[in-house]
């Protein structure tokens, strides 16, 4: 058999829809300023599913400073990966600083959050540790356990008392082999909106013995009184042994950081794989990162204008009778019934008719027969966006209601 066989034969999970699906639902090409509304197949449409949470991407400010860091370093410096030869003091600034921002004793960067999560799993835990996590997981997580040695209990997504049940089995295997137990947990869940139960967590450190880390991905920003994550909204930024930030969603940027005690970072510095052997954040990032970390902790407006459009948002899709499950963050997914060919229907015919671009997901992601459609609101929006997508959802719930996208051939559908 020629390895490149499957490739034709079984192209995978996502991969078989590409023939249908490639440029419309999925790759989709938008342009133009990243903002509220962008272009997308030539027509201005509403955009609700970047995570520029806090509008920062185009902010004028930030396109300067980054525009500014270019023309002095290039993208080139510095080369190489931070061990060797990619270090520089602004680097350590932004570590100096991010650390400060969310109260750890130290942080360290990473490239791209991803790569760094599989790595912080990977280095930490070795074949006598045991890794307790939730089934929601994000795939960096999976990914990362993969690499790692140790066995590992999921429990169901946000089932404190079933996580107490695998904590006691990690526990009797820790006892038997001298290991630790490492318990991963997500700030803001990205799909659901819904948070990681932190508070019911770190109330098991009083009866079990572990080390909790944190993926604060769509967190860090948007949550907590100064923006400095889901741990801070709960208060027990004392007991989150490891905090996972990234830049790619309220920094708008690339890379990520990891912040905890200081030997724990230092340790993670020089046995993450995956940030030892790759070339480090280039100047731009690194100097573009600092500028909007500053924006974050003295311009609290972006954040306050974030929860405006979600709270108007979330409560007025909850009045027109909307199921947003249990999200409790500005991630609103927006859950309706209705088949692969509905949930088609019901995407273009937003895009379509009503020029609003979100994102949707349907079975295998979420069980069968639901469709979820995902919005992402963010300080880039308005009220009046806001007053107009939920009045073309209650339009999409009627047809859905009176099975108008049952049996439908697409491209006839809006002809
Ligand atoms: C929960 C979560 N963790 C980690 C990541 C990966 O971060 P990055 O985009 O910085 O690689 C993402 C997606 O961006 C995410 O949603």
């Amino acid at each position: 058999m020629d390895i490149f066989d499957k490739c034709v034969v079984n192209p995978g999970p996502l991969g078989k829809f590409a023939k249908d699906a490639e440029g419309y639902f999925m790759f989709p090409k938008l342009e133009g300023e990243i903002s509220n509304k962008m272009m997308f197949q030539g027509k201005e449409r509403l955009v609700w599913s970047l995570n520029n949470y806090l509008g920062l991407a185009n902010h004028p400010e930030v396109r300067k400073a980054d525009a500014e860091a270019a023309a002095q370093w290039g993208l080139a410096y510095p080369m190489g990966a931070r061990m060797m030869s990619g270090h520089t003091k602004y680097h350590e600034q932004l570590e100096n600083e991010l650390a400060a921002f969310v109260k750890r004793e130290a942080a360290y960067l990473l490239n791209y959050g991803y790569q760094g999560m599989v790595s912080i799993i990977a280095a930490l835990v070795g074949r006598n540790d045991v890794i307790v996590y939730d089934s929601e997981a994000h795939a960096c997580i999976i990914d990362g356990m993969r690499l790692a040695f140790g066995k590992r209990f999921v429990y169901p997504h946000n089932d404190i008392e079933n996580a107490e049940k695998q904590l006691q089995r990690a526990t009797k295997i820790v006892e038997k082999t001298g290991g630790g137990i490492l318990f991963i947990t997500e700030g803001v869940y990205g799909m659901s909106g819904d948070l990681g139960k932190l508070d019911e967590i770190v109330a098991l450190k009083e009866k079990y013995k572990f080390r909790l880390l944190i993926d604060d991905a769509h967190g860090f920003g948007t949550m907590g009184p100064t923006g400095a994550g889901t741990d801070e909204h709960f208060g027990v930024q004392n007991k989150v042994d490891l905090y996972f930030g990234t830049f790619a969603k309220s920094m708008a940027g690339i890379g990520g950081f990891i912040a905890g005690k200081k030997e724990v970072i230092k340790y993670l510095q020089y046995n993450m794989r995956s940030q030892i052997f790759a070339k480090s954040l280039p100047m731009p990032m690194v100097i573009g990162a600092l500028k909007r970390l500053q924006m974050l902790r003295e311009e609290p407006e972006h954040r306050e204008k974030l929860w405006t459009i979600v709270n108007a948002l979330q409560s007025q899709l909850r009045e027109a009778g909307f199921d947003l499950g249990n999200t409790n963050s500005p991630v609103t997914p927006v859950i309706l019934h209705g088949g692969e060919m509905e949930a088609a229907g019901v995407t273009y015919d937003l895009r379509e008719k009503y020029d609003i671009f979100c994102s949707i997901v349907i079975y295998p992601v979420v069980p069968k027969g639901v469709i979820l459609l995902r919005l992402i609101p963010t300080a880039m929006h308005t009220l009046e966006d806001v007053d107009y997508t939920v009045k073309a959802f209650k339009e999409i719930q009627h047809k859905l209601d009176t099975d108008a996208y049952k049996d439908i051939e697409l491209d006839k559908l809006f002809n």
